[in-house]
């Protein structure tokens, strides 16, 4: 955080968007996840997660932290229910704690889990906010992983009885569910680069958890709307736009294989395509085993595609490099969050016309979009996060750009309600439109949140 003695200047590019610009039945949103907010990880019978594990590892965490006690959501949520209602989002997504319901993973139901979440749920409803439910954001109870975790094929059998549990509970009154967030980052960060727990680097694995979570996903679905009847059911992908480095041949062909495991991995056997043959081909010996029927489980049909838009890639040739190797070259002279991530609205377009033109899902809803800055702060305690509105309000006027060409994208999610645990990064890194003083709790909404607000209600 840095401390300034006046107002940045306004940005000079902030489009003119709003909210009148959209249909009206567009749904306004914004997310979080259960590990990176709840804390109180030994409360209420909740059991060991993988990310208990991995943060208690020293090196694994930036700044040494973990998410026990994070933004202690588990006891501030009316507080934090009202920061949504009062931004004026109509929709709130959050994620369920698998080791809360199950503390092993499966087995015996801890009641008080389903309780908690249960008087959040009717706390959304109370305030008139659509709840939106993930469930499996990452965080996998460790007595799974102590038998396999999600390279072995029992972990699918454990999360679709997990998905019944929830939704017997919670289905009457939630009626969108997400069944996975980003399995690409909990398959590949997780099990591939190690960088995200359980901190595994196993190429083979890490294609055998790629396609259990996307079966476990498809064996899930007809489970929930069983429980759940007339609910909206989908999966969120984090997909990026891909572009070469330069005009050569080779950078080209370069994009069309890293395409093939970051997006179409996912999009193709989602849409009954099956897995990609040319990335299927690259993989060799590290290509998944596939269970007669799993390929037809995977492409049940769903209400909607989630997607998580936050950037974009530049793709260079590594001659010599295994099929699973990523090879994204920084562009320069782009404007980057400070994250690294390359700040790209037109990314988003781009992105959005391409997955409607080649797969047609139905609706999308951005499920995640936002930024990390360094929040400036005024000597008044305000937060002039600049860059983080200017961010936001371009990526709106993105949005609307996607439905003016042809695109059903049907709500908007903003990451995040609140500053919160971010993974590797720890606290490092605020993607919150409230700030949150982790050594107070005290919440504070930050300029960005302030503009957003600004934008709904008019
Ligand atoms: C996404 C994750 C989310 C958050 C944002 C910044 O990949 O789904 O939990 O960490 O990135």
């Amino acid at each position: 955080m840095t401390v300034v003695d006046r107002d940045p200047p306004a940005p000079t590019d902030l489009p003119a968007v709003a909210r009148g610009d959209f249909p009206a039945s567009f749904v306004w949103g914004c997310s979080t996840s259960s590990y990176q907010i709840e804390g109180a990880v030994h409360e209420g019978g909740r059991g060991e997660s993988i990310w208990d594990r991995f943060c208690a590892t020293p090196g694994r965490i930036r700044d040494g932290s973990s998410g026990a006690v994070a933004c202690d959501h588990y006891h501030r949520w009316p507080q934090d229910l009202d920061l949504a209602l009062d931004m004026g989002v109509g929709a709130y997504r959050f994620s369920i704690a698998w080791p809360r319901i199950l503390p092993t993973g499966r087995g015996a139901v801890n009641e008080a889990g389903l309780d908690f979440y249960s008087r959040l749920v009717d706390g959304m409803l109370e305030r008139g906010l659509q709840p939106w439910a993930t469930l499996y954001h990452w965080d996998l109870p460790q007595a799974l992983q102590d038998a396999g975790g999600w390279a072995a094929r029992e972990t699918v059998d454990a999360f679709v009885a997990y998905a019944d549990i929830v939704t017997r509970r919670l289905g009457d009154r939630v009626k969108h569910w997400i069944t996975h967030n980003e399995p690409w980052c909990a398959a590949f960060l997780g099990h591939l680069e190690g960088c995200h727990a359980p901190g595994l680097r196993d190429p083979a694995m890490a294609m055998q958890v790629c396609h259990h979570l996307l079966v476990s996903h498809g064996l899930a679905v007809p489970v929930i709307r069983a429980r759940s009847p007339q609910a909206q059911v989908g999966i969120t992908l984090s997909l990026h736009p891909q572009m070469p480095a330069s005009d050569s041949a080779a950078d080209a062909a370069a994009v069309v294989r890293h395409d093939g495991l970051r997006n179409r991995w996912w999009l193709d056997p989602l849409a009954g395509r099956g897995y990609p043959a040319d990335a299927w081909a690259l993989l060799g010996d590290q290509a998944p085993q596939v269970r007669e029927g799993d390929l037809q489980a995977i492409a049940v049909p769903t209400d909607f595609l989630g997607i998580n838009y936050y950037f974009p890639e530049c793709v260079a040739d590594a001659p010599g490099e295994g099929a699973l190797q990523l090879r994204v070259v920084p562009r320069t002279g782009v404007p980057r969050t400070a994250f690294g991530w390359e700040i790209s609205p037109q990314g988003m377009v781009d992105l959005l016309t391409r997955v409607h033109r080649d797969y047609a899902p139905g609706p999308i809803y951005l499920t995640e979009n936002g930024s990390t800055f360094d929040d400036v702060v005024l000597p008044d305690g305000r937060i002039v996060d600049a860059e983080r509105r200017s961010y936001l309000a371009r990526h709106l006027a993105a949005a609307r750009e996607a439905i003016a060409r042809g695109v059903p994208l049907e709500g908007y999610f903003a990451w995040s309600l609140l500053d919160n645990f971010e993974w590797a990064e720890g606290y490092v890194r605020r993607f919150g439109l409230t700030h949150v003083d982790f050594t107070t709790q005290q919440r504070r909404l930050k300029a960005s949140g302030e503009w957003f607000a600004q934008f709904l209600r008019r």
